[in-house]
């Protein structure tokens, strides 16, 4: 019977999860597959480790490039992230012509179109399922699912740790410094949580979720981002009153007519809105129940109309069973020597762009410190009205102390320059006494 072996670069958490789950399940994988998968040499940082699984030794080095240039080991899984040491060791094994699976979606959002490419000139295959939302199968959902879809909207929570963070504000009535620091006592957070809650890895996931929807390659500096320190209790609190839920939401839009493509040379642009924004999601839409660590992406599809993906989107077990989805297709791919079955990756769309953020067209929820004196409301009304922003509803809470007030205002949809421009005004206005808060409001239409 047909062998694979594989060596793996990453014995932390998600890697002695894949070591764990191969043999719990490896037996299971190898009927489906009708191959044997053996998995001989793990790479990791220091031998001594304490792993959430354990790793025998005897599998274990400490030299990376004795893995990937070991001749009879058939398939590499990356899961060391960064995007220098990692990119230099997924370059080494597929100019070996060694299939890749990697979990690293800082590596794929920033090189993805440059080791696609690698791929393909050495005759192999770059497999990237585990780079997004974890467990739950969006890459393949995409690419094979719905190969017959011309999707017009993306939605996703891809962020555990602001969801676990947000969902927490929201139930317990607390700000969002002391729920981070419990988030990181609790092994929720990283010590650094930059990546996380200001958004970035959240935008690698949805960049790379749009480039695989619309065929060209969206870079990570193309993607509006804004994070979740802003939030405050009293957002959530207002939110909820006019019926929302506040979410770290990366949202890929088909944008028909957007000036930019107009003005472009080219005929025929395609613009697509990306971007990662705390989003006011209404209470009855299904993204607003999705709480916790959980992750969810809602598709729609012209052909397929509105569909969502929920599960896990991180930890060693998710993780995991991401990684083993790829080594089921790499396995069968070395199999029956299809160096490219399914490409990581097509650029079908040779006119694409990316919508420019002062295009992007929303509705916003705005909150205002303010002096609560007559005029007020009809001097921030009036800004608003000479920018063409509608105002769709108003909340000053009463019984307020102290000189300042809320003032809470829902928008009506209006592109982000003026909305941009509105601010600058009303944030100088005398009685407006701290600087204006903004977030997006979303309806799923
Ligand atoms: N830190 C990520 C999250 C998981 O909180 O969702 C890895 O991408």
């Amino acid at each position: 019977m047909h062998q694979i072996n594989i060596g793996m670069i990453g014995g932390g958490t998600v890697g002695s999860g894949v070591f764990h789950h191969l043999q719990n399940n490896g037996a299971l994988m190898e009927s489906r597959l009708g191959l044997k998968l053996s998995l001989p040499k793990i790479a990791v940082k220091s031998l001594d480790k304490s792993r959430a699984y354990n790793i025998p030794k005897s599998l274990m080095t400490t030299d990376w490039a004795s893995v990937v240039n070991d001749p009879n080991i058939h398939l590499i899984i990356e899961l060391v992230g960064g995007t220098t040491l990692a990119k230099t060791m997924v370059v080494s094994a597929l100019k070996l012509g060694k299939p890749v699976i990697t979990a690293n979606k800082a590596l794929i959002s920033a090189h993805g179109e440059e080791l696609f490419a690698l791929a393909q000139r050495y005759g192999t295959n770059l497999y990237y399922e585990a780079s997004v939302a974890g467990g739950i199968p969006i890459i393949k959902v995409l690419r094979e699912g719905f190969a017959g879809n011309r999707i017009t909207h993306m939605y996703g929570i891809v962020n555990g740790t602001c969801n676990y963070i947000l969902t927490r504000m929201k139930h317990e009535g607390s700000d969002f410094q002391p729920t981070l620091q419990d988030a990181q006592k609790l092994g929720y957070a990283e010590a650094d949580p930059t990546l996380d809650v200001d958004g970035f890895d959240a935008a690698h996931k949805i960049g790379i979720l749009a480039s695989l929807a619309h065929g060209f390659w969206v870079k990570p500096g193309q993607i509006h981002v804004e994070g979740i320190r802003p939030v405050t209790k009293t957002d959530i609190e207002f939110a909820n009153k006019l019926g929302y839920t506040i979410k770290l939401l990366g949202i890929v839009k088909l944008i028909e007519g957007a000036t930019s493509a107009r003005k472009s040379k080219s005929v025929n642009r395609k613009s697509i809105q990306v971007s990662v924004c705390p989003t006011l999601v209404p209470n009855t839409h299904v993204l607003a129940s999705v709480n916790q660590v959980f992750n969810a992406v809602f598709v729609r599809g012209d052909a397929v109309g509105d569909t969502l993906f929920y599960g896990r989107g991180a930890g060693k077990d998710a993780t995991a069973s991401a990684v083993l989805s790829d080594v089921a297709d790499a396995a069968l791919d070395l199999k029956y020597g299809l160096k490219q079955r399914v490409a990581p990756f097509v650029a079908f769309e040779k006119n694409g762009v990316v919508l420019p953020v002062d295009e992007m067209v929303s509705r916003y929820y705005l909150r205002l410190s303010v002096m609560d004196r007559p005029g007020t409301l009809a001097k921030v009304s009036a800004i608003l009205a000479a920018s063409k922003i509608g105002i769709s509803s108003v909340i000053q809470p009463e019984g307020h102390e102290g000189d300042t007030v809320p003032l809470i205002l829902m928008m009506h949809t209006a592109p982000y320059a003026a909305m941009k421009k509105a601010l600058v005004k009303i944030s100088k206005l005398p009685v407006v006494k701290t600087a204006p808060v903004m977030f997006r409001v979303e309806n799923f239409e």
